[in-house]
């Protein structure tokens, strides 16, 4: 078998080279402690501070502004945390399309008696239904969107949204972790209080995220201990992790990491072919903006697991989208909000890619797809 066609970037994408040259000579010169007094800690601290300069300098906003954590995940639920007043019970709202990442501590603080989670509808194309959500936001302590759906590659109506919530006066949590670099906007522009962008969906390695606020919204600590982060996040620094992120926050703001335009043509070739090889096959979201690399696909009668587990032995890695627990295929909670029914939502597959995808290997997972359907799969 060949090279694997891999098609999975919104779960992890590769390093991009020049991002992983980062990493590397971070690596090597950054090892010691940042918070170190020394020659070798002041080395390392200097590529955290450059790092955070190139993550505010893509947003607009002072370097105190950043800051670094471990996971999209962690920054996410810091951002929630840092919501509740304790005494209080206040309203926090999300969309029903949001990352597990959002969903789960929100259910958690509302079990907890901390927030009254609250989930504004989407409609049929993933969008959310932005007269649903003022009344939602009136009042709410924070309003949680997420840029673009990892499931769907679905782009939400952000501007919409951050008038609702700017008139409302609630804080806006935007999850730009599949948005950044692939959707072309001014994130310095863009409405949101609280924004967080993860290392492996911007083509950095695993191990750094960024919480990013302004706007007056400061979040408190999640993980408390040593002074690092301004008091905002304890635990010393994955130096080259966040040097990376960095970096390629630097690329993005140069428009270097990727080329959106050209990513949306492959997959509008990806979509057109996929549509005519496979009948009935239906394309997530198709009509609304999504992300350039993206297509989600449902196809009739079919059953994700069986499938991607036959692509993959076809040399194809592809994804239903959702998380799978213990390699059994969990129900996607952002096509039940879309009002997909479980039927047909058993049959989704994701394809997403990345800059360094051909157009050859695209048209072979097609074709891969479209032999495994005639053999009845
Ligand atoms: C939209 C979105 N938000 C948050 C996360 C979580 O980020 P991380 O994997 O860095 O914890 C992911 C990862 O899949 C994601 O796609």
């Amino acid at each position: 078998m060949g090279r694997a066609i891999y098609l999975d970037h919104n779960a992890a994408n590769p390093p991009d080279p020049r991002v992983l040259e980062v990493f590397r000579r971070a690596l090597d010169a950054g090892w010691a402690n940042p918070s170190s007094a020394h020659r070798a800690g002041r080395r390392a601290r200097a590529l955290v501070e450059e790092a955070r300069e190139q993550v505010a300098a893509l947003l607009g906003v002072a370097a105190g502004q950043v800051t670094f954590c471990a996971s999209g995940t962690e920054a996410l639920n810091q951002a929630l945390v840092s919501a509740t007043r304790p005494g209080e019970r206040p309203r926090a709202v999300a969309s029903a399309v949001e990352h597990p990442a959002v969903l789960e501590p929100l259910r958690a603080l509302d079990a907890e008696g901390r927030v009254e989670a609250v989930l504004a509808p989407v409609d049929a194309a993933g969008r959310v239904v932005v007269d649903r959500l003022a009344p939602l936001a009136a009042g709410a302590a924070l309003v949680a969107v997420i840029a673009a759906q990892n499931e769907t590659g679905v782009v939400q109506p952000l501007d919409a949204v951050g008038q609702v919530c700017a008139a409302a006066g609630a804080p806006l949590l935007v999850d730009a972790s599949q948005a950044l670099g692939r959707v072309a906007r001014d994130w310095t522009h863009a409405p949101w209080d609280l924004l967080v962008v993860s290392g492996h969906k911007l083509r950095a390695p695993r191990g750094a995220a960024a919480l990013v606020h302004r706007g007056g919204v400061a979040p408190g600590p999640l993980v408390r201990g040593g002074p690092q982060e301004l008091g905002r996040r304890a635990g010393t620094e994955d130096v080259a992790a966040i040097a990376a992120l960095g970096a390629a926050c630097d690329l993005v703001r140069r428009g270097e990491l990727l080329d959106p335009a050209a990513l949306r043509e492959l997959r509008d070739r990806l979509e057109a072919r996929l549509l005519e090889a496979i009948p009935g096959a239906e394309v997530v979201g198709q009509g609304v903006e999504r992300l350039p690399q993206t297509t989600a696909v449902l196809l009739p009668g079919g059953d994700s697991e069986a499938l991607l587990a036959a692509l993959d032995l076809a040399g194809v890695a592809a994804s239903a989208g959702a998380a799978c627990s213990s390699g059994s295929l969990v129900r996607s909670h952002v096509l039940e909000a879309m009002g997909v029914d479980e039927a047909r939502a058993r049959g989704r597959l994701r394809l997403s890619f990345g800059p360094e995808t051909t157009w050859e290997e695209l048209a072979a997972a097609v074709d891969a797809l479209a032999a495994l359907r005639r053999q009845g799969a």
